[in-house]
């Protein structure tokens, strides 16, 4: 490669990454079962997290290697203090198209604001189930309540839309698909059903406890009708008349690296997604690599292997050996998950210390 062209974090089956998932705790204020422990969690002590000016700066030099989206994650980011000043922080980079942010809404009343503020524009709000008493076997806490009004208020500040990711378990949450797809119908509000994967703090996952998305699709058309991909939608097509136009979901084109695949039912109401990780992996396109709340690169969520990148920002290292530490990173990744075969060995770390 010629010293001029810019360097881009590229692996070895020629997939480009642009995006940047941050956890910035992994402390959470509920206990998804397919995530935390039931019992009691060591969380990290504060001095091993990651400080706003280290994130800023892995950021600014991950911008220079082809870095322009990045998601805040946790845990439970809105636990951390002050996130909207990271928010500020990473708005102001230049290079920064797009910050996303995925909360359990817990804590979203109080923060709305000060997050649009500071330059948030998209949010994903992850909610299981519409029933409080689904909601409280999925996470074992309350905060129902609080989620709902959570989203209420992100919306009053003007977030849209606001895109819920429901994890789909058998067994557990098949009552919620029709009720969260006449949410999809009724309000401006994108519902995506997450397979469950084996990510799990107490391997409790087993294959016949995922809610495949080809399930999903047949409860959903069956109560509304068919699902028509989003891609092959019209996209001048007027949206029904039923619902004012202001609550239908902008019918953005799909995003070609999203994990999601987004339908719309035919009447041109209601946005679905399904993240069918297990079911229909999308490894093949994934553009994304992440960087744990105490400063572990990862390129991919179920990475056995991690470059400690905190210990370089926190012994002096100049750009270029943090920048060389994120190519070798991207570069090492792994062709995909192969949750579907025997070979398949769980990670050491649970989601909520990944960062989702
Ligand atoms: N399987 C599928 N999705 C999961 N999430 C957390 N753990 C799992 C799992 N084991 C989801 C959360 C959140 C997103 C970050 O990842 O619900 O929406
Ligand atoms: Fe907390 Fe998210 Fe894990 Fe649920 S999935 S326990 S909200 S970090």
């Amino acid at each position: 490669m010629s010293l001029s062209q810019p360097r881009k974090l590229i692996d070895s089956f020629g997939r480009v990454h642009n995006s940047l998932r941050i956890s910035v705790t992994d402390r959470c204020n509920i206990r998804c079962f397919y995530c935390m422990p039931a019992g009691d969690v060591e969380f990290l002590p504060k001095e091993h997290l990651l400080t706003f000016e280290e994130i800023e700066r892995l950021v600014r030099i991950g911008v220079t290697l082809g870095i322009d989206r990045v998601r805040l994650t946790g845990g439970e980011p809105l636990v951390r203090r002050d996130l909207s000043v990271l928010v500020q922080k990473l708005s102001a980079i230049e290079g920064i198209r797009d910050i996303g942010l995925t909360t359990n809404g817990v804590l979203l009343a109080d923060q709305a604001q000060d997050l649009w503020d500071a330059g948030l524009r998209r949010l994903n709000v992850s909610l299981d189930a519409l029933d409080p008493e689904v909601f409280r076997k999925v996470t074992r806490r309350d905060g129902y309540e609080k989620v709902l009004e959570g989203i209420e208020e992100a919306r009053r500040v003007g977030f849209s839309p606001i895109k819920l990711n429901a994890v789909s378990v058998r067994g557990l949450t098949e009552d919620q698909i029709v009720p969260f797809g006449q949410l999809a119908r009724d309000t401006d509000t994108v519902i995506r059903f997450i397979e469950f994967m084996p990510l799990d703090a107490d391997s409790q996952w087993q294959r016949d406890k995922v809610l495949f998305a080809h399930e999903i699709i047949d409860r959903l058309t069956a109560a509304f009708g068919s699902l028509v991909p989003v891609d092959q939608v019209d996209q001048e097509a007027s949206p029904s008349d039923d619902v004012p136009s202001s609550k239908q979901p902008a019918l953005l084109p799909q995003h070609s690296h999203s994990p999601s695949q987004d339908f719309v039912f035919a009447d041109g109401r209601g946005r679905i997604g399904f993240i069918a990780s297990v079911s229909r992996p999308f490894c093949q396109s994934c553009n994304r690599f992440r960087v744990t709340a105490e400063g572990k690169l990862r390129n991919c969520l179920f990475s056995l292997e991690e470059t400690d990148v905190k210990s370089l920002l926190r012994t002096g290292a100049d750009d270029e050996s943090i920048a060389q530490a994120m190519l070798e990173c991207v570069a090492a990744k792994k062709e995909g998950h192969e949750i579907n075969t025997a070979r398949f060995l769980q990670p050491a770390r649970p989601m909520y210390s990944i960062g989702g």
